[in-house]
């Protein structure tokens, strides 16, 4: 089935477009297309004689990106962003003046009923970026031990509660196998003691969160990212990354850290400004960090 419209809102248009100062020409590296607003914008910028590699593990973001964006300089892959060096070996390109990783979820995964990543979600809780690789979250829900599934909520989620949702997913899996993201929610949403005042975010948010990380192995591909990505960026060649949890985050910043590889364009991540905020409430969460290759970048040996 075609895959509908993004609705998906690009967040710091501005702000990523100053950091990677494409020029007419460039070649750059979207490895996060989503809904293709970023794509756009960097294809734009580089104009008919540059080109943007739009990378996304989604097969569903690949598909609408190829139909919206025809026309613009762009080739598509589908792929992890940890393997950039594969896909631009693919299209025998050396390395490229810039890249962007806008890692999470795009408004498009979340409104697409079959993918369980929203709460009121009646489809399984699968949680795939790539539904077609790896092991849906129910499947993980209904098998691994409850220690092991407070350690991820926990870990990756950063949940106080862990311990009593574990428990409770044990104790309902027990009478019959949890299959939609409603059910879980709910679960999940009674396992925590209530609240008052009630919190801002669905008391489900940070175990969904966590179990979408562990799905995806997403701080892993973030890590391996990083490390590569230099590896294959002109002299001089920048790289912005906007992330939405802490944990992300912290990756990016340490990596950013080394200043045999990069010097730093941001000291402290950039925040989406007051108008933005009031026009895309998603942008709340998002940092942006960007860096500059140094003139002579010290790699280490196994990237
Ligand atoms: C926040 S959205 C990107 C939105 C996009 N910048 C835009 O302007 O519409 C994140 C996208 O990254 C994809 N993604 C997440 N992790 C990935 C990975 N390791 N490799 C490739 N794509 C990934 C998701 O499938 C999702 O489509």
């Amino acid at each position: 089935m075609e895959s509908p419209t993004s609705i998906h809102t690009s967040v710091l248009p501005a702000e990523v477009l100053s950091f990677l100062s494409l020029k007419p020409g460039d070649r750059v590296v979207d490895g996060t297309l989503g809904g293709g607003g970023h794509t756009r914008l960097l294809a734009e910028a580089v104009g008919p004689n540059g080109l943007v590699i739009a990378i996304d593990r989604d097969p569903a973001a690949i598909d609408r990106g190829a139909r919206e964006l025809a026309g613009l300089p762009v080739r598509f892959a589908q792929a992890n962003y940890c393997d950039i060096p594969e896909v631009l070996d693919a299209v025998s390109i050396e390395a490229v003046d810039a890249v962007l990783l806008d890692v999470g979820l795009s408004s498009d995964q979340l409104s697409d009923d079959a993918r369980g990543f929203s709460f009121d979600s009646d489809g399984p809780l699968d949680l795939r970026f790539d539904p077609t690789e790896g092991e849906p979250a129910w499947r993980i829900v209904n098998r691994m031990k409850p220690e092991s599934l407070a350690d991820i909520i926990f870990e990756f989620g950063e949940e106080r509660h862990s311990r009593r949702i574990a428990r409770r997913i044990a104790a309902v899996r027990e009478k019959q196998p949890i299959r939609s993201a409603r059910e879980f929610a709910r679960l999940v949403t009674s396992a925590i003691p209530r609240q008052y005042p009630p919190p801002r975010i669905h008391p489900a948010t940070r175990t969904f969160q966590a179990l979408r990380i562990a799905v995806n192995q997403e701080l892993k591909s973030l890590r391996i990212a990083l490390e590569r990505i230099p590896t294959r960026l002109a002299p001089r060649g920048r790289l912005a990354v906007i992330s939405f949890h802490s944990l992300e985050d912290r990756l990016v910043k340490q990596a950013f850290r080394n200043p045999q590889v990069w010097e730093q364009l941001t000291r402290s991540p950039v925040e989406a400004s007051n108008e933005e905020l009031l026009r895309n409430p998603r942008s709340r969460s998002a940092k942006l960090r960007a860096a500059r290759l140094v003139e002579s970048p010290a790699f280490s040996a196994d990237t």
